[in-house]
């Protein structure tokens, strides 16, 4: 009887120790400890037995039983260990995968570069509020209720009513030149400032006009400013945005808040003014409006009459983005579509 049960644990451990399946472990444990097995006969017969015999055979058989039933269990735990690092097997050969990172609108690119470009020139960045009074926006910058330069720029206004007092209605600002009164009242010459900032406009829009847009606007107020020191820092600027060399010319034009005014262009930063499709063979393209900041603005501000000089610009910062980075049409940059985006 001993000689079986040491061959049948003999042969169990040795079939248990060799497997390498789970569910063949479970084979083993039903054939070698099941109700049906030849093991649990001999034990199910000890009681048959004399008592000299169940001395001997019955502590061997029990020991045999509990060495065969660790073993299972180490072996189990073994093949799920396996298993478990069979699931959290990592293969270093594969490509690994970047996480997606966000971009910068470009029109915010072009906001900050142009920062960049005009503080290391000294000037300061200033602002103004979005919802803008009917004075700042136009009374202060010389353009009275009746003047023909109202109708310029279709105006959403959020208030306005009739027999109130002149400048008291409230607008979405139509350009950051509402921000030079406001500016001036809280400053004295000399300084150097830009406004970049969104402006609103009640107008159908194309590929060149949108209702809701930017524009940055300088302001340069001093004792001895003049139109040399306007072009000079504008053929600065414009050649440092766009990394190339800038031609810049005026042509007389008129707006209320500067005296004389000009309409700016640069030479095509596509032909260098040689004359392509995007500049219409002209060799240049228009950016902005600009001006010697009239009198009577730097009256509106207190400051005293004839005292500075000083010169103003607004430029579109759509149009200089689309000029960069050659996009066709305005709509895109508020279109939500991160086709647009991704590509920054
Ligand atoms: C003005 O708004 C003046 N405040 C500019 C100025 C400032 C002149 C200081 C003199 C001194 P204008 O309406 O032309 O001017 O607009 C200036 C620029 O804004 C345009 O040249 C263009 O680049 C951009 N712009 C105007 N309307 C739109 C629009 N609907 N969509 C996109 N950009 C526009």
């Amino acid at each position: 009887m001993l000689d079986k049960i040491k061959k049948i644990k003999k042969q169990a451990l040795a079939e248990i120790l060799q497997t390498d399946s789970i569910a063949h472990l479970e084979e083993l444990r039903v054939a070698y400890l099941g109700k049906k097995s030849e093991f649990n006969l001999i034990l199910k017969g000890l009681k048959d037995l004399s008592a000299e015999n169940k001395k001997t055979v019955g502590p061997k058989a029990n020991q045999a039983k509990k060495e065969i039933q660790i073993t299972l269990e180490n072996k189990l735990s073994d093949l799920e260990d396996l298993q478990n690092v069979e699931k959290e097997w990592i293969d270093v050969t594969l490509p690994g995968k970047t996480n997606k990172i966000g971009h910068l609108h470009p029109l915010t690119i072009v906001q900050q570069d142009i920062e960049d470009i005009f503080t290391a020139m000294g000037f300061e960045i200033a602002d103004g509020p979005e919802v803008e009074s009917e004075f700042y926006n136009f009374d202060a910058v010389n353009v009275p209720e009746d003047h023909p330069g109202r109708d310029m720029q279709d105006t959403f206004w959020i208030s306005k009513e009739e027999g109130r007092e002149k400048g008291s209605g409230t607008v979405m600002r139509t350009q950051t030149s509402s921000v030079q009164v406001r500016y001036m009242e809280k400053h004295k010459p000399p300084f150097r400032i830009i406004v970049p900032g969104r402006v609103f406009r009640q107008e159908a829009t194309d590929a060149t006009h949108e209702h809701t847009f930017h524009q940055f606007e300088a302001l340069v107020v001093g004792k001895k400013v003049s139109v040399a020191n306007f072009l000079h820092i504008a053929e600065i600027f414009f050649s440092r945005f766009f990394n190339q060399k800038i031609n810049v010319r005026v042509r007389p034009s008129f707006f209320p808040f500067v005296e004389p005014g000009f309409e700016f262009d640069i030479s095509c930063t596509n032909c260098e003014g040689k004359g392509c499709s995007a500049c219409k063979n002209t060799g240049w393209l228009e950016v902005g409006g600009a001006g010697m900041v009239h009198q009577n603005v730097f009256k509106a501000a207190g400051y005293p009459k004839g005292e500075y000089q000083g010169f103003a610009w607004g430029f579109g910062l759509e149009r200089l983005a689309m000029m960069k980075y050659k996009i066709n049409d305005i709509r895109l940059f508020h279109s939500g579509d991160i086709r647009l985006t991704r590509q920054f």
